[in-house]
This record gives structure tokens, C-alpha cells and sequence, in this order.
């Protein structure tokens, strides 16, 4: 089966809005994961809008299942990622302006970087994601830094015309399959939701998807552990 991390990140824009305590991060990781997830994502940005130190920190101490940190790769969230030691680290371009993450990581252009950066964190027993649009320059790029795995960005096929959908779900087969010849372990994640994902969930050789703002806006309906344990049907149905 397909495994979910289910990214957290606008429980925290939640609890922001007000710099209070509610609602309770740790506590919504908690039911993320009794309902079943296989992993939880955060995004620790440099601006530090949503997600916070501490949760990473107690996040990375106190959860079963894995810890998936999106993290742009520079030199402040690594020493941090480092300290902190998910089981993951997904590295993903970050722009102060942008309103979520944009476009995949540009790995052809800072592969000498972006090598040393998987070396230091396979030197703490940290995998390594690139998180990248379906190109296959990115992918091949990606193998040559030696990551783990490539989290392909659905965000063009998720925000696709009806006319341009079939293309953008072509796009990520042929990169799936290329990563996967490559040596790659292939997720995906952005802009997933009940409804577009069975087509990305039915992609030969997908291992993860990361979802959040569909799973935390459906929370305000029907309960997080509900919202939860309905992406995971989808993605057990889809495994049939
Ligand atoms: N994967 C990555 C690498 C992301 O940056 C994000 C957004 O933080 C997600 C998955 C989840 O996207 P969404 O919130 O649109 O489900």
C-alpha cells in the first residue's frame, strides 16, 4: 500500500494566528498517527510561520512513526535537522514571498551543494528526499547527490486544466520510472486531495504521499482522525 505522511504544517498556521497553545500540534501528530498514518511532515521554514523549534523538537522525541522534515538546505535548518535527526529530511527551495512551496528544487543547478548536504546528513543517519518537479534532469541529478528519494511535486497536476491533466500525470510516470531505474525511492506530495489523488496513487512504483491542506481543511468538517482514515481508504482501495 501506498504509505501518507500527513504534514501538519496549518495546524500550526492555526495556532499562529493567535501565538497561543490551541490548537495543540503535538496533540493533532498524535491522532495523525493512532488514525494511522505512516508519518508525519512538518516544514520548519526560515520565517518560522507555522511550524516552531520546539515542535520539532518534541515532535522528533515523542512520535512512533517517522518524522519527515521539509527544510530549505541552508546552513541555520541544518544544524537544527542535525540536532533534531528525523528520519527524513526533504530538502525544498523556499522563497519568503511565496505563499506555500512553489516549484521543486533545482538539484541540476546546485549538485556539488546539495551532495555535500546528503553527506552530512547520511554521516547522522538521516535520509534524504529532493522534493522535484518531474523532470528527468532533476531525477538524474538527484541520483548523482546520492539521495534517498525523490518527492515528485503533483502541484502542476493538482492545479492542471481538465485539458492539461493527462499530460501532467504522464510527466510524473515517466519520472517515477526513471527514478525508480536510477536507484531512487519515488513519493510525491503538494495540492493532493481526496479527489485527485487515486490517479497519482495508481502510479507504478509509488512508495508515499505527503498531504496537509486538504487533510487539515477537511478536519474543520469531520474530525482530523476522520479526515485521516479517508485518505488512507482512498489509498488502501487504490492498492487493490
Ligand atoms: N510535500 C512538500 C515537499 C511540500 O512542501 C508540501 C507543502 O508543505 C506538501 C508535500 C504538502 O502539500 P499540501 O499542503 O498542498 O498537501
Amino acid at each position: 500500500m501506498v504509505e501518507l505522511g500527513v504534514n501538519i504544517d496549518h495546524v500550526a498556521t492555526l495556532r499562529e494566528a493567535r501565538k497561543g497553545t490551541e490548537p495543540d500540534v503535538i496533540a493533532a501528530a498524535k491522532i495523525c498517527e493512532l488514525a494511522g498514518a505512516h508519518q508525519l511532515t512538518i516544514h520548519l521554514r526560515q520565517d518560522r510561520r507555522h511550524i516552531q523549534d520546539r515542535d520539532l523538537a518534541l515532535l522528533s522525541k515523542t512520535l512512533h512513526v517517522r518524522l519527515n522534515l521539509e527544510m530549505a538546505a541552508v546552513d541555520e535548518i541544518i544544524t537544527i535537522a542535525l540536532r533534531a535527526k528525523p528520519h527524513t529530511v526533504c530538502l525544498v527551495p523556499e522563497n519568503r514571498q511565496e505563499v506555500t512551496t512553489e516549484g521543486g528544487l533545482n538539484v541540476v543547478g546546485q549538485k556539488r551543494r546539495l551532495s555535500d548536504v546528503v553527506k552530512r546528513f547520511h554521516g547522522a543517519g538521516v535520509k534524504v528526499s529532493m522534493f522535484i518537479d518531474p523532470e528527468l534532469k532533476q531525477v538524474d541529478a538527484s541520483a548523482a547527490a546520492k539521495a534517498d528519494y525523490v518527492e515528485l511535486h503533483t502541484g502542476p497536476y493538482a492545479n492542471a486544466r481538465q485539458d492539461q491533466i493527462v499530460g501532467e500525470l504522464n510527466r510524473m510516470v515517466d519520472a517515477a520510472a526513471h527514478a525508480i531505474n536510477a536507484g531512487l525511492v519515488f513519493n510525491a506530495g503538494h495540492g493532493l486531495t481526496r479527489h485527485n489523488l487515486p490517479a497519482v496513487a495508481a502510479i507504478p512504483g509509488l512508495n508515499e504521499v505527503n498531504i496537509g491542506h486538504s487533510i487539515v481543511s477537511r478536519a474543520v468538517f469531520i474530525g482530523l482522525e476522520n479526515a485521516v482514515k479517508e485518505i488512507l481508504a482512498i489509498l488502501k482501495e487504490c492498492s487493490k
